[in-house]
């Protein structure tokens, strides 16, 4: 059962990332070089992100995890740290580096944009169970569990297991793309894919029709995780908006339009972030989803994972420019 507050407790086992960023006209061929047109360093990873998208939106975060004994490591704690995010539990590998990301972005003639990220994940992929230990008697104090699939999947494993036990609501976001199994699935009270990673777990590619869906394809890819035990589905679309379901639900938001799209780097994390912060304040599932895709296109709007995600006062704004009334003071700023 979901909690109804302001601030909902919140904890993020995940992943840091180093995102080094170069920009460029056009992507290279394979085999081929091409002259890129900017770089810049951000905080990033899908488990940072995430954790300070929900902090931005007012909740209360934990984030457990780990970087290396490096100056990457230190940037991306402060990062958290500046947010409000409780980092005590985050820690330190003298041995492993801390994960980079090498994210190249295409800003083609058009102005659309384009990403692809390689991530070397380090010092994510050395936490161990004996470190998480602790979980199994603070677990409970959570009201929401978030995990992606950037650190080692029996972390992820034993996490579900500790929330599940001591009845604490879990949202997989199951990105980069892995096998899971059923019994995994069946301990998810939300997952996130997006349409990319759906298709891989389920086999059904969804087809659009511009920024048009196809209607069947999504409730057939929400059908055949439901079918497996996840309890809500939750599938981003990109320029198409967002999907959810569950066994009384279903329907489709559109994304916002006409806002400025320079990088998506971190929106599917911004979104996901948002929705569990939303969902655990007793916000319901189709607002939810509705203000999520604000977050995610402020998201867009500017460079870089974390410098992109916005707060509250910036959602709040967008909302009231665009007159969306039913979402006016979602929560005050
Ligand atoms: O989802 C975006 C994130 O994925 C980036 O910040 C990058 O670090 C990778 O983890």
């Amino acid at each position: 059962m979901i909690g109804i507050k302001d601030s909902p407790e919140i904890l993020v086992v995940g992943s840091f990332v180093k995102d080094l960023i170069v920009s460029t006209n056009r992507f290279p061929k394979v085999g081929e070089t091409v002259l890129g047109c900017g770089f810049q360093t951000a905080s990033g990873g899908k488990g940072a992100n995430q954790a300070i998208q929900a902090a931005r939106l007012g909740a209360h975060v934990t984030m457990v995890g780990k970087v290396g004994d490096d100056i990457y490591g230190k940037e991306m704690i402060d990062s958290c740290v500046e947010s409000g995010i409780d980092c005590r539990k985050v820690m330190i590998d003298q041995d492993a580096p801390s994960a980079i990301g090498n994210v190249q972005l295409q800003v083609d003639k058009e102005g659309k944009t384009q990403n692809r990220i390689i991530v070397v994940p380090g010092a994510n992929m050395t936490i161990t169970k004996k470190e998480l230990r602790f979980l199994e008697k603070e677990i409970k104090n959570y009201d929401m569990v978030l995990i992606q699939f950037e650190i080692p999947m029996e972390i992820n494993e034993f996490v579900i297991e500790c929330a599940e036990r001591n009845g604490v609501p879990v949202m997989l976001n199951p990105a980069p793309s892995a096998p899971l199994s059923d019994s995994i699935m069946s301990k998810l009270t939300y997952m996130s894919p997006n349409e990319h990673e759906a298709a891989d777990i389920t086999g059904v590619t969804i087809r659009h029709d511009g920024a048009n869906v196809n209607k069947d394809d999504v409730k057939a890819v929400i059908n055949a995780l439901l079918d497996r035990g996840v309890k809500n589905v939750l599938i981003t679309l990109g320029t198409a908006g967002a999907a959810f379901g569950n066994e009384n639900e279903f329907f489709i938001c559109p994304s916002i339009q006409n806002t400025k799209a320079v990088d998506p780097t971190g929106a599917g994390d911004s979104f996901v972030g948002a929705f569990a912060t939303l969902v655990s304040m007793g916000i319901d599932h189709e607002k939810s989803v509705r203000i999520a895709n604000y977050v995610g296109a402020l998201t867009v709007s500017k460079m870089g994972a974390q410098p992109s995600l916005p707060w509250v006062e910036n959602v709040n704004d967008l909302i009231r420019e665009r007159n969306d009334i039913e979402l006016l003071n979602w929560r005050k700023s």
